[in-house]
């Protein structure tokens, strides 16, 4: 260490790396298959394109903008109104106290003005890295419903179920079918598996321990539909083996969408669930 105190003057050159026959970006290749594998596992029904409910998009001044736009695109829905001061990263953060969807009300006020504005009754919020996700609802009085994890992880697993069983026949074997929650996140996926059919597996807190729960179950055949931790991270499907805040978004939007057609909200869906 003594004799190296300094990098070394060709540490920086990176031409080495750029003329190496090893060096590729994989960028391209891997969102293409995300937004493939997404359409293919996540998205469940067609018609989106028709979508009454209009949606507002928050990325946080993170990353989550376009990745957000080509899943809402993948999934066949119009445009969603952006939350325009907030769509580009940037570090400092200027229009919100903690840049932290979980953070609620302060966090999601400007996105809540958009929303007013553009007549959008649902608000889907990344945080700044766009690995989780939060979503609030317009009610009949005006103000905001910002939903909690785990009220997000019931309709995202009511969901999970509901659209198996319609893919599958309502009679389909639910022996192997399983859905995981962290220790320190609520019971309802435990409670609808017991209704629905299903296992619930409860793991330590971490997607890490959610996702190798989620790798040995399927290395013996079970199929994993969801994962979720209150603190608005959720794994829908295992084609993504960690919290993944854009299929949890567009999820989210089918979901309100197809709800919407029987004229049933967000909210009113997790009365039901919880009735
Ligand atoms: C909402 O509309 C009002 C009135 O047109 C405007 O002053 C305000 O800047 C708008 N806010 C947002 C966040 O779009
Ligand atoms: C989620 O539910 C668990 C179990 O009921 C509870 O301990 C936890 O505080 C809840 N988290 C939030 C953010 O409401
Ligand atoms: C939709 O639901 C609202 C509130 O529950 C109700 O007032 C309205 O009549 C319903 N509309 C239709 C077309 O069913």
């Amino acid at each position: 260490i003594e004799k190296n105190l300094k990098p070394w003057d060709y540490s920086w050159d990176t031409s080495i790396v750029q003329n190496s026959q090893l060096c590729q970006d994989p960028y391209k290749e891997v969102t293409e298959n995300y937004f493939k594998d997404i359409q293919r596992h996540c998205r469940h029904r067609s018609g989106n394109e028709k979508s009454c409910v209009k949606f507002t998009y928050t990325a946080m001044h993170g990353v989550g903008t376009l990745a957000a736009a080509t899943a809402f695109q993948a999934f066949g829905f119009q445009p969603f109104v952006p939350v325009k001061d907030q769509v580009e990263p940037d570090p400092d953060f200027p229009t919100v106290k903690f840049p932290n969807p979980e953070e609620g009300k302060s966090a999601l006020n400007l996105a809540m003005k958009t929303a007013d504005n553009h007549s959008s009754t649902v608000i889907l919020a990344n945080d700044p890295d766009a690995d989780r996700c939060a979503v609030a609802e317009k009610q009949p009085g005006g103000h905001w419903k910002i939903f909690t994890g785990n009220e997000t992880g019931a309709l995202l697993g009511w969901w999970a179920i509901y659209t198996y069983k319609e893919q599958y026949g309502q009679d389909v074997d639910m022996s192997d079918v399983y859905m995981i929650a962290s220790t320190v996140s609520s019971k309802i996926l435990k409670a609808i598996c017991r209704e629905e059919g299903g296992h619930f597996v409860e793991t330590l807190t971490g997607f890490k321990w959610m996702a190798n729960k989620a790798v040995n179950l399927e290395k013996k055949g079970k199929t994993v539909l969801f994962a979720f931790e209150e603190a608005i991270g959720f794994m829908y499907g295992t084609q993504v083996l960690d919290k993944d805040g854009i299929s949890a978004a567009v999820v989210l939007a089918e979901m309100a969408s197809h709800l919407a057609t029987n004229n049933i909200t967000l909210t009113q869906q997790l009365d039901i669930i919880f009735s």
